[in-house]
C-alpha cells in the first residue's frame, strides 16, 4: 500500500494574473487531501473519492478527474495493464473551488504511487506530475496551485517560459486567516478562458490592469514580510478591485468580502479561480479570526480557519 499528501492552498496575491507571468503570493492551508494505491490482480484503475466536498464537485469534475489521472499514470511510466490499482482519496480538505483541491489530490496521488512502486520521486518530480495532472483539470496551469500543494509553506510564486520559479516567504509570527466558501463549484478552464478573450479584445485596459497587479503584489510581499497587516490587508482589498476588474467575481464572493470587512477583517478578497469557491479574509488574532468565521458560519456556509507563514 502506498500513501501520499497534499496540501490545500489559498492565493494572497494575483491568481489569473499569474497565468500570465505575474508573480503571485500563494500559502498551504491547514487542510490535506490524502491519497492510498493498493495494488491487486487484473488491471485498469479505481477510483474511491471518499474526500467530503461542496455538493457537486465531485459529479461536476468526474471527467476532469478521469482525464487528469490518466495523464499522470502516463507520465509516471505506470502500466495499467500489468496490475489493478485501487486509489483512494480521503483527508480533511474540502473537495471545492478555489481551495486547491484538485491539485492537493494530484501530489498525493504522485506520492502514493511513488511509495507503492519505489518509484523514489523527490519533491521536484511529485509537482511536476502534479503539473501534469492539473492540464486535466485546466488546460493552462499556471503551475502555482501543483507547487503549494507538494511544497507547502507560504510561497513566491512565478512562471517564467515554461520554468515554475518559487521562492519560499518567511513570516515573523503566523497570521490568522478566514477562508469562506460561497458554496458554489466554478469551472477553471472556462473562467481562465474568459480572462484569455477578454484581454484579446481590450489589450490597452488589461495591459494597465496587470501592471497594477504586478507592482501591487511586489509591494504586498513587503509589506507581509515586515508584518504591517493593516497594509496587507488594503493591498488584498485592492486585488481584489482588479480581480473585479477582469470579471472573475461573483455576487456571492463580493458579499463574503463585505462581510469579512464589516466584521473586522483587515483585508478581503476572492480567493482561486473565482466565480465561485472562496473568499479569503485576513483576520489578525483568535479573537478577528472567530468573529469573522462565526459571521460565515451563520449564513449557512462553510468555513475554513487557518493561519498562513507557519
Ligand atoms: C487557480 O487556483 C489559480 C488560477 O490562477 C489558475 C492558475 O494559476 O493556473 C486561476
Amino acid at each position: 500500500m502506498g500513501r501520499g499528501v497534499g496540501f490545500g492552498k489559498v492565493i494572497l496575491f494575483n491568481e489569473h494574473f499569474v497565468v500570465y507571468g505575474i508573480p503571485a503570493i500563494v500559502s498551504a492551508v491547514g487542510a490535506k487531501t490524502t491519497a492510498i494505491v493498493d495494488r491487486e490482480p487484473g488491471l485498469g484503475y479505481e477510483l474511491k473519492d471518499e474526500r467530503p466536498e461542496t455538493p457537486g464537485y465531485k459529479a461536476e469534475k468526474l471527467q476532469q478527474q478521469r482525464d487528469s489521472l490518466d495523464i499522470m499514470l502516463k507520465f509516471m511510466n505506470i502500466d495499467t495493464q500489468k496490475h489493478h490499482y485501487v486509489i483512494t482519496l480521503g483527508g480533511d480538505l474540502i473537495a471545492a473551488s478555489g481551495v486547491g483541491a484538485s491539485a492537493a489530490s494530484c501530489a498525493a496521488i504522485a506520492r502514493a504511487f511513488s511509495q507503492e512502486l519505489d518509484l523514489n520521486f523527490s519533491d521536484e518530480k511529485i509537482n511536476e506530475v502534479a503539473y501534469e495532472g492539473e492540464k486535466g483539470y485546466h488546460g493552462t496551469p499556471s503551475g502555482i496551485d501543483n507547487t503549494a500543494a507538494t511544497y507547502g509553506g507560504l510561497i513566491w510564486y512565478r512562471r517564467e517560459g515554461s520554468a515554475q520559479r518559487m521562492e519560499r516567504m518567511q513570516l515573523r509570527k503566523p497570521v490568522e486567516i478566514v477562508m469562506g466558501n460561497t458554496g458554489k463549484v466554478a469551472d477553471t478552464k472556462s473562467v481562465v478562458a474568459g480572462v484569455k478573450d477578454r484581454k484579446e479584445k481590450g489589450p490597452e485596459k488589461y495591459e494597465r490592469l496587470f501592471q497594477d497587479a504586478d507592482q501591487l503584489v511586489r509591494d504586498a510581499r513587503k509589506e507581509l514580510e515586515s508584518c504591517n497587516l493593516d497594509k496587507v490587508g488594503a493591498y488584498m482589498n485592492a486585488n481584489h478591485r482588479l480581480l473585479q476588474e477582469i470579471g472573475v467575481s461573483s455576487p456571492e464572493l463580493d458579499d463574503l468580502v463585505k462581510l469579512a470587512r464589516e466584521n473586522g477583517a483587515v483585508g478581503a478578497k476572492l480567493t482561486g479561480t473565482g466565480r465561485g469557491g472562496y473568499m479569503v479574509a485576513l483576520t489578525p488574532g483568535r479573537e478577528l479570526q472567530d468573529r469573522v468565521a462565526n459571521e460565515i458560519h451563520r449564513r449557512g456556509l462553510d468555513v475554513l480557519c487557518t493561519l498562513i507563514g507557519v
